[in-house]
């Protein structure tokens, strides 16, 4: 099997069990938001005490303090993490008597390939353990690292487990390139854990209805149906199931999903990876949630959700987009479980809790 080899390559899995225990204490619960609803779970193992999860930590330490209590839970697992850009994403903060620059998340690595694919491959190893048997990973990457990463994929999840590279085709952001063409796609890649795993037939309407030659299968062979008369028959088809090639625009600053985090991907994307790997009631984890894009089309679906971001900007904002839309939409009140934040208390995260960041009124918005 080919494998891919970096500097100071290291196979974390022998120190699993310890780092688990170190990470057992590590969170503590913050605040609990929203009352618990008396929904009949679906599924049995989470009961009605269910509460969704939102982490504001270094997500290998909330991998492994969740392994304690959510080894193979986890039915859905996306992540748009760095992508290995080279640049720093900015953002321009206003609160009354404030007004400054900040960063939202870094993802310049000093060239250091090595560190970056280290970063992704203890994670991964981390991913497999948390999901079912009948899970999926989801891997938002793009042309700077994604054939690296499906290498890495393949030793974790195994080659015969690789189900397919979405291209997220957005063809309304223009990226120049005099010497190369150019590049209006993402690369989202997909791997199960075992051949039995979730997977739901999408469809999408045709620009045009299409006459098609109705077909059936006969003794496990597709032939074409004919009438009394003998002749084939034929049917209209409005739709087609949906391929590998998705043509979701980037989000623009005048969606009213818009939040103002760099790098917001498009809740439609979301929601449609969702549909298709999991089903209502299923958990969903997002480790790099960003402004919780993944998070909400979670809630919206009605999957539970786990997410963890390290910026508190991007837990401000996802855990506003969460409330807003409860508030919004009481109807789907059934399945609102309540949410819990936590994180790793002291230093400079207490002064941040302490001074009220969360509930305050902030203008997010991304610089250019
Ligand atoms: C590309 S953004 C995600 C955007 C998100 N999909 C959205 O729709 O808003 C990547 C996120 O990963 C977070 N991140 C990077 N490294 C992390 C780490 N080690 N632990 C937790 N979060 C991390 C960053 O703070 C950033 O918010």
């Amino acid at each position: 099997m080919v494998k891919l080899i970096w500097e100071d390559k290291n196979n974390i899995t022998s120190n699993i069990e310890k780092l688990k225990k170190k990470y057992l204490n590590n969170f503590k619960k913050i605040e609990i938001l929203s009352k618990s609803s008396e929904t009949p779970a679906k599924k049995e193992n989470y009961s009605n005490k269910w509460k969704n999860k939102l982490f504001w930590g270094e997500n290998l330490e909330v991998l492994y303090y969740l392994l304690n209590d959510f080894e193979e839970k986890i039915d859905l697992i996306y992540i748009d993490p760095p992508f290995f850009s080279g640049s720093n994403y900015n953002i321009q903060v206003k609160e009354a008597d404030k007004d400054y620059e900040t960063v939202a998340y870094f993802d310049k690595w000093e060239k250091d390939f090595d560190s970056y694919l280290q970063m992704l491959y203890e994670r991964i190893v981390l991913f497999h353990k948390l999901l079912t048997n009948t899970g999926l990973l989801f891997i938002h990457l793009d042309w700077h690292a994604s054939h690296y990463i499906k290498l890495i994929l393949d030793e974790v999840f195994g080659q015969e487990n690789f189900i397919n590279n979405i291209i997220w085709y957005y063809y309304n952001k223009y990226s120049a390139g005099k010497k190369n063409l150019p590049r209006a796609h993402d690369d989202i890649l997909v791997y199960s854990k075992t051949f039995d795993y979730t997977f739901n037939e999408l469809r999408m309407p045709r620009k045009k209805p299409m006459k098609q030659l109705k077909r059936e299968m006969v003794n496990g062979v597709l032939k074409n149906v004919k009438g009394e008369d003998g002749h084939v028959v034929y049917r209209i088809v409005k739709d087609k199931k949906i391929d590998d090639v998705w043509k979701i625009p980037c989000m623009q600053p005048a969606s009213k999903e818009w939040t103002g985090f760099p790098t917001q991907k498009h809740h439609e994307l979301l929601e449609r990876i969702i549909k298709l790997g999991s089903n209502e009631g299923d958990l969903i984890a997002d480790f790099f949630c960003g402004s919780g894009t993944t998070l909400l089309a979670a809630e919206k679906l009605k999957r539970k959700w786990i997410g963890c971001d390290i910026s508190e900007y991007a837990i401000y904002l996802t855990r506003k987009r969460i409330l807003n839309f409860r508030k919004n939409n009481k109807k789907s009140a059934e399945y609102n479980f309540p949410f819990e934040l936590y994180t790793k208390l002291g230093g400079r995260r207490q002064d941040i809790i302490e001074s009220g960041f969360f509930d305050k009124e902030l203008i997010i918005e991304r610089k250019k």
